[in-house]
């Protein structure tokens, strides 16, 4: 009943939608991203995702705590064989002894599976290792507590309450300001988009890119300290009408 929920429980044909879109945004301009999911499961959101890159990527990284999912995964996702890798990775430990290389993915996914960590600054550091600079990581997540259904359904499950020592005691979900500052904190630029608010429907889609300074340079050229550096070479400036160019200008 619980993989039924994750796939055709209220709104989620559209979360999964938005979250496929915007990894299919990605890999139009990625084509060969290595891609890896984090607690991928039964593949709920792989199989929409891969119907959706088509052959849009060069490798897939399929991975869950337990590892008891991993046969039925390699029989759906034959088609992708040549392309596909199975491992157990528990996103709340080293990554490195589990066997992983730190910067060595384009775009981490994770759906609906951070939250049920217990502490989500750990967690998030942790994965900020497994993508290179630069890279993406898109999260399916309950945004908003208020509609009551998830934990009648879900409270039951011991992993709802593992957020209770980190200050998420009714509930292991927190709004996107908050995690706008966990990402901030973690290595992340912060959310830099979300997908909109519906009443009945309180998961959002998030996508945030990893930085260090070299993109952050690139993402905000005004506020660098290497700006120095650019201007050695032969600098073309473009100029808009705003403020922020012509201060630059
Ligand atoms: C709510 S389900 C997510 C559904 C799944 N992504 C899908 O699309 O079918 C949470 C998944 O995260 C996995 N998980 C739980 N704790 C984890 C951890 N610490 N590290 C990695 N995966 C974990 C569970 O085994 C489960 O498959």
């Amino acid at each position: 009943m619980l993989n039924k929920f994750y796939t055709d429980a209220l709104g989620m044909k559209r979360y999964l939608q938005d979250l496929t879109r915007m990894a299919a945004q990605i890999s139009h301009r990625y084509p060969h991203m290595s891609v890896l999911e984090v607690g991928a499961g039964t593949g709920g959101a792989t199989k929409v995702i891969l119907r959706e890159l088509d052959n849009a990527f060069g490798s897939y990284c399929y991975t869950d705590i337990s590892t008891g999912f991993f046969n039925e995964a390699k029989e759906t996702f034959r088609a992708h064989k040549a392309k596909m890798t199975f491992k157990a990775l528990d996103i709340e430990k080293d990554i490195v002894e589990q066997g992983f290389e730190e910067q060595s993915y384009d775009l981490l996914i994770a759906n609906l599976d951070v939250h049920a960590t217990k502490n989500l600054e750990h967690t998030m550091r942790n994965l900020r290792r497994l993508v290179k600079p630069g890279g993406y990581l898109l999260l399916l997540e309950i945004k908003d507590n208020n509609p009551l259904r998830f934990g009648f359904i879900l409270g039951g499950v011991p992993g709802w309450w593992l957020g209770h020592d980190d200050g998420r005691i009714m509930s292991p979900c927190v709004n996107i300001p908050a995690w706008n500052e966990v990402m901030r904190k973690t290595g992340f630029a912060g959310v830099d988009s979300a997908t909109g608010h519906v009443e009945t429907c309180p998961l959002s889609v998030m996508i945030t890119q990893a930085v260090d300074d070299r993109i952050r340079s690139m993402r905000e050229p005004l506020l660098s300290p290497n700006l120095p550096e650019i201007s050695k070479t032969t600098l073309t400036i473009v100029e808009g009408t705003g403020t922020k160019s012509s201060q630059l200008t």
